[in-house]
């Protein structure tokens, strides 16, 4: 037997239901927002992703799957999807046409991380963005999408944590002072960390190794450095998400895994998987657009993990149970090629139906139904072809009647509706 490769997982049918659910209500949410579709490659140039996420992130340093192709080119697999969805906006020149984009992206990521309980090598995320619009509102617009999505999926018991990263100026200064206030301990914070002091020290505020707690546990906060511009973006957030009725905790140590994000950074934490193991995060990123060859504006946008979202939804929401509106229950040999004629004419009708072909029981089959969740049973037999009539069963009331062959849709259609 060949095995998965490790972090990675399959979906399984009895799965599948409670994903295509959570796919669909987030879909349906995004475009009630007015975000449209974009479907980039799993695969892109590594350039674009040390660009775009940064060479001194653990992403890029330590988790990306890369390889050389044939023609020794270099490429990765897709860490995240901002980087990509950026890279075909600024080469199919979208912003020229629509100035404000909004656009989502729903498939599977790739970070060779640690496997645990929730954290997968190769996991699905619910990703959007609006590009070209730097107005606070579109900060708490993009927070207020995810945040219904997650409502809407039926996430309970979840915290939204908020902060703001500042700028690239205000961030010079900060990470001087942050510098500053570590150096003394510098030699015994654990090894990345002593690497992050000179490549990314707002980093070590999110390390979980008991020596860096211990040393950043009193370091400056990046919101003491904002400069105004940034402090009164940040303000506009905070009261337009007030305005709504969205609930937020303040988070000064809060610093995003991705370099790009400027100004408004968030994530949702659950109560029971902690920050580490976050449901989604986000943010605004003010050049990475620029960066990556586009004109020069601003953008902001969220992903949501959906394994991390579907582990916090329970198996028994009548959303997710197995059902089908017919199983048509075939006795008799005689009763096979009518049957199979009058499956396909229930289903051209738009009703879900099931049969079993392979001559079974009346009791097998009517154990299949009750596993295929089916709302009635058809009985068809050589007795009913004789009459013209079949029997129809009600599999919740347990009644049974009898119709005309010709009738069987009205009765199970009438029903439905
Ligand atoms: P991120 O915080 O790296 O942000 O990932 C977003 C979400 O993806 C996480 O909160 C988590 O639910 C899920 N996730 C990440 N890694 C794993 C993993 N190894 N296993 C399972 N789930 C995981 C981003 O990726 C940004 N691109 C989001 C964004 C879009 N920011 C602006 N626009």
């Amino acid at each position: 037997m060949i095995n998965l490769i490790k972090g990675f997982h399959d979906i399984l049918p009895d799965q599948s239901q409670k994903w295509s659910f959570i796919v669909n209500k987030a879909r349906s949410c995004l475009e009630r927002f007015g975000f449209r579709e974009i479907v980039t490659p799993v695969m892109e140039r590594t350039e674009l992703f040390q660009r775009g996420i940064g060479q001194a992130t653990d992403i890029v340093e330590k988790e990306m799957y890369t390889f050389e192709d044939a023609g020794s080119e270099s490429l990765s697999l897709r860490p995240e999807a901002t980087a990509g969805i950026l890279r075909a906006v600024v080469e199919h020149s979208m912003l020229r046409s629509e100035p404000v984009l909004k656009l989502f992206t729903i498939g599977p990521m790739f970070r060779r991380e640690r496997p645990s309980k929730g954290r997968f090598r190769q996991f699905f995320q619910i990703n959007a963005e609006i590009l070209g619009d730097d107005s606070p509102l579109t900060d708490a617009e993009t927070i207020l999408a995810s945040y219904t999505v997650l409502k809407d999926t039926g996430v309970s018991d979840f915290a939204l944590e908020l902060n703001s990263v500042g700028c690239k100026d205000c961030r010079h200064i900060y990470r001087l002072a942050l510098v500053n206030y570590l150096n003394p301990w510098r030699s015994s914070l654990c090894p990345d960390c002593q690497r992050r002091m000179d490549a990314n020290p707002m980093r070590i505020l999110d390390c979980k190794e008991p020596e860096c707690v211990a040393a950043s546990r009193e370091a400056p906060l990046i919101t003491e450095y904002l400069d105004s511009s940034c402090r009164d973006h940040f303000e506009c957030v905070k009261s337009a998400l007030n305005s709504i009725g969205v609930q937020f905790r303040l988070e000064p140590r809060l610093v995003r895994g991705l370099d790009y994000y400027t100004r408004t950074a968030f994530e949702f934490v659950h109560a029971q998987l902690g920050r580490t193991k976050a449901i989604g995060g986000g943010g605004r990123y003010d050049s990475l657009i620029g960066e990556l060859g586009g004109p020069d504006v601003s953008g902001v946008g969220f992903g949501l993990g959906i394994e991390r979202l579907a582990m916090n939804l329970t198996d028994d929401n009548p959303a997710f149970l197995r059902k089908i509106d017919v199983f048509l229950a075939i006795i008799g040999a005689s009763a096979l090629n009518p049957g199979f004629e009058l499956v396909s004419r229930l289903r051209r009708s738009g009703l879900s139906v099931e049969a079993r072909y392979s001559n079974m029981s009346l009791k097998a089959q009517m154990k299949v139904a009750d596993r295929l969740g089916a709302q009635w049973v058809i009985m068809l037999g050589e007795n009913e072809l004789a009459e013209g009539k079949v029997t129809i069963r009600d599999m919740a009331t347990k009644a049974q009647t009898q119709v005309g062959l010709d009738d069987i849709e009205r009765a199970v259609m009438g029903e439905k509706s």
